[in-house]
């Protein structure tokens, strides 16, 4: 058995957390020779639901659950720890503005990034999902100088397996079937579902469908398919959301195997002419621990439309901000 590493989970008594936390106990993160310590942060009145939670937890009596840390308190639950998973967030209230959205969540996020940066193992591999994820990104980023850059991404891993599935089943195959998705720009409406490069059991996508049910009926429905969860289910997407974040990490620290994944994160030197202060998500290779910008890629006219815009809303967000970073 390796030694164990610590992982961070916030909104631990949340919706996703209830499925995330129990994944990556079970092993299916770091797969299952790696201990893990959970160290797991919420506010003062959710702490008792988290207590359920950690008598849950030691329910499944987990081989590889080396020790669980629960508290209110970041500089506690973010020490020493080699991944962190920023799930806790606040949610839109009633009467409540976008910009009120963004700012209520800045606060947050800057504590946690502050936190992160005294606390957090160097080389701690951060995912933020709370919403807006790409935002609270790039504030976290912000407040934590003494990290790279490089180890602070949001997740987009849920757009692009919603891509992935929605190719599967209209070319009626496999999402193993289906390679070279790229999901560019903000985890919102605006995000671009892109499959210029995507291939489905060898052959080009665009040559199994139509371009009519691309525009029309693919990117709609990919961007909006967080809403229509919400209406068939009455709540937010949690488990698949939880899914996607396991996925997202776990490529990130033991390597996509050349498959092409999609993540937010920070612009700086990309090589599309994407503003490059914004949390920006990119077709992403992983390899030893490192993610990596697929280059070289030709970027057709709509295709620059559509990144454009899901830009343009991040420079907004990231201006709603502005004073906080
Ligand atoms: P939830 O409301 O069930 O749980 C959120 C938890 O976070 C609550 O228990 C709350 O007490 C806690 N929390 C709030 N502020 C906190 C803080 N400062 N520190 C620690 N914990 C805090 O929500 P759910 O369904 O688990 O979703 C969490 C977030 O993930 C939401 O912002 C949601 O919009 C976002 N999300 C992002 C996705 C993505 O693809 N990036 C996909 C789905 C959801």
């Amino acid at each position: 058995m390796k030694a164990p590493v610590r992982v961070a989970v916030t909104g631990a008594a949340g919706q996703i957390a209830y499925s995330l936390i129990f994944r990556v106990a079970h092993g299916d993160m770091l797969g299952p020779d790696q201990p893990v310590i959970l160290q797991l942060l919420e506010i003062p009145p959710a702490m008792g639901a988290l207590n359920g939670v950690v008598m849950e937890l030691k329910d499944c009596a987990y081989p590889l659950v080396a020790g669980i840390v629960a508290s209110d308190d970041p500089n506690v639950a973010f020490k020493d720890v080699d991944y962190a998973f920023l799930v806790g967030a606040r949610p839109r209230g009633p009467g409540m503005e976008r910009s009120d959205l963004l700012e209520a969540n800045a606060k947050i996020f800057s504590v946690q990034g502050k936190a992160l940066n005294d606390h957090a193992s160097k080389d701690v591999k951060v995912l933020i999902v709370g919403n807006p994820a790409n935002t609270n990104a790039l504030i976290t980023l912000k407040n934590a100088p003494n990290l790279n850059p490089k180890n602070i991404t949001s997740m987009m891993r849920l757009d692009h397996n919603r891509a992935m599935s929605q190719i599967a089943e209209k070319a009626g195959s496999h999402t193993t079937k289906v390679e070279k998705v790229v999901v560019w720009g903000n985890h919102s409406a605006t995000q671009y579902p892109d499959i210029s490069y995507a291939t489905v059991d060898g052959k080009a996508v665009k040559s199994v469908v139509d371009n009519d049910w691309y525009v029309d009926t693919f990117i709609p429905t990919v961007q909006q398919r967080g809403a229509a969860i919400i209406k068939a289910r009455g709540a937010s997407s949690a488990a698949s959301a939880a899914c996607s974040a396991v996925d997202h990490m776990r490529d990130w620290a033991l390597g996509s195997n050349g498959k092409w994944v999609s993540m937010g994160v920070f612009a700086a030197g990309n090589p599309y002419g994407i503003d490059e202060n914004i949390m920006y998500s990119f077709p992403i290779t992983c390899e030893n621990g490192q993610w990596k910008i697929v280059e070289g890629l030709e970027i057709s006219e709509f295709s620059r439309d559509m990144m454009a815009k899901t830009e343009a809303e991040l420079v907004g967000e990231r201006e709603a901000i502005a004073s906080l970073l």
